[in-house]
């Protein structure tokens, strides 16, 4: 077996954490009791690139015991528990090719590791399985049944494939499951980055103006968490009905060029690039702390902000804070990457039980169906969907009502009405 991973002697640390994500994911435990019975994923490689977290592993273990053989690699380079990391290598024997703080090549080359093993289905979170298979490898494609991914930038990618008719095997949009976006990217993302920012700064926030850059599921959330710590929160949007669902939120709305002066913290989370860029930075106030909780490092213009700087020094362990020449200063978190997942732990165990049970059974679902599908990217079936919602909310112990024969009725009826 093969694993590039930091050390093995944190195994033990990563053991115990593992487990204890698995005691909040209790769909996922459900399906892999089913899956042990019935190995529907038997003799199928899958080559997951995914942050290299507890959750992630118990996801991993959950395709394991539906007979999957499984390689792992990060989706990001500063994502990884190096003692989850460890923890798979040595206690559950698989292969893990992810250490936390990779360069950029160490990043491709564990992706390619993992292409290297030919595998049935890819497991994306931010399309760079399926990009670079569709950029270098696309002999890769005969063994290929399909593949899902995890998040809304991956999907974005995978859209502009399919819109373009160069998309080359059927995808399964996990990310776009009701039971993924309205809970992990909206409860997820806003405790977590919330987590990452205080765990990295410390900083008070109530009080404080909160710039949240996007008000999508993330951004919704972000803006919903800091506004419950008492912060005074602004929301930056492009999208006219995005802006004006925060209005009527209750948030403030204005352009970043307004913004930028106002803001001790800011939080982009849109997929796209150079959100706060050099006309920003000019404006901020010296202290300001700003972060990225999209899925790639290119929201905040580093460059930018590295060459209006006369230094950068190291003041917390990811914090980098950046002395423009007139002595202000700019502190930067995580290098611009995934706030959450660099600084913190990334979303908790119980919000992404939902998203990687929606995962397994949508592997579970192509393996089945593969023949039936076309390059296209598919939403996960609503069955699916339901039944995560319906065992998630029977795990939380929450009974809902059921429809009466008439109301069921009045329901299908066009001609009843007053
Ligand atoms: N994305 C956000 N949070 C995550 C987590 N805890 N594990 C895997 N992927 C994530």
């Amino acid at each position: 077996m093969k694993y590039d991973v930091k050390n093995l002697k944190l195994a033990g640390e990563g053991k115990k954490r593992i487990e204890w994500a698995n005691e909040y994911m209790s769909v996922l435990s459900l399906i892999r009791k089913r899956f042990s019975k019935e190995k529907p994923l038997k003799g199928v490689k899958v080559a997951a690139c995914l942050h290299v977290t507890t959750e992630t592993a118990n996801l991993a273990l959950t395709l394991k015991a539906g007979g999957a053989s499984v390689i792992l690699c990060a989706s990001n380079p500063l994502s990884t528990q190096d003692d989850v990391a460890a923890s798979l290598v040595k206690d559950y024997g698989m292969s893990v090719f992810a250490k936390k703080g990779e360069d950029n090549q160490t990043y491709y080359k564990h992706i390619n590791v993992a292409l290297d093993t030919k595998p049935n289905i890819t497991m994306d979170d931010g399309a760079d399985l399926v990009a670079t298979i569709h950029k270098n490898k696309k002999s890769l494609v005969a063994n290929i049944l399909g593949g899902t991914e995890e998040t809304t930038t991956g999907v974005i990618r995978l859209r502009s494939l399919e819109e373009n008719n160069v998309l080359m095997y059927p995808i399964i949009a996990v990310n776009d499951a009701d039971t993924k976006h309205f809970f992990d990217n909206r409860y997820g993302t806003g405790q977590s980055t919330i987590d990452g920012i205080v765990r990295a700064t410390n900083v008070l926030l109530a009080g404080s103006v909160f710039i949240v850059c996007g008000y999508g599921w993330c951004g919704r959330g972000v803006a919903m968490r800091a506004r419950g710590m008492g912060a005074n929160v602004i929301i930056c949007e492009v999208d006219p009905l995005k802006a004006l669902e925060a209005v009527m939120d209750g948030y403030s709305v204005m352009p970043i060029g307004k913004a930028a002066k106002l803001g001790d913290v800011f939080v982009t989370l849109t997929g796209d690039i150079n959100v706060l860029r050099a006309e920003h930075f000019k404006q901020m106030k010296s202290g300001a702390i700003i972060c990225n909780s999209g899925h790639f490092n290119v929201e905040i213009d580093i460059p930018a902000l590295s060459r209006m700087s006369k230094g950068k020094r190291k003041m917390r362990e990811f914090v980098d804070q950046y002395t423009f020449i007139n002595g202000k200063k700019l502190n930067l978190i995580g290098e611009g990457r995934l706030v959450n997942l660099a600084a913190a732990e990334g979303h908790p165990a119980s919000v992404m039980d939902m998203s990687f049970a929606n995962q397994a059974l949508s592997c579970e679902y192509v393996c089945k169906n593969y023949k039936k599908l076309g390059k296209k990217v598919y939403k996960v079936p609503a069955v699916i969907d339901k039944e995560i919602a319906r065992l998630k909310l029977k795990s939380l112990g929450v009974a809902i009502d059921t429809l009466t024969a008439e109301q069921k009725k009045y329901l299908a009826s066009w001609e009843l009405g007053t």
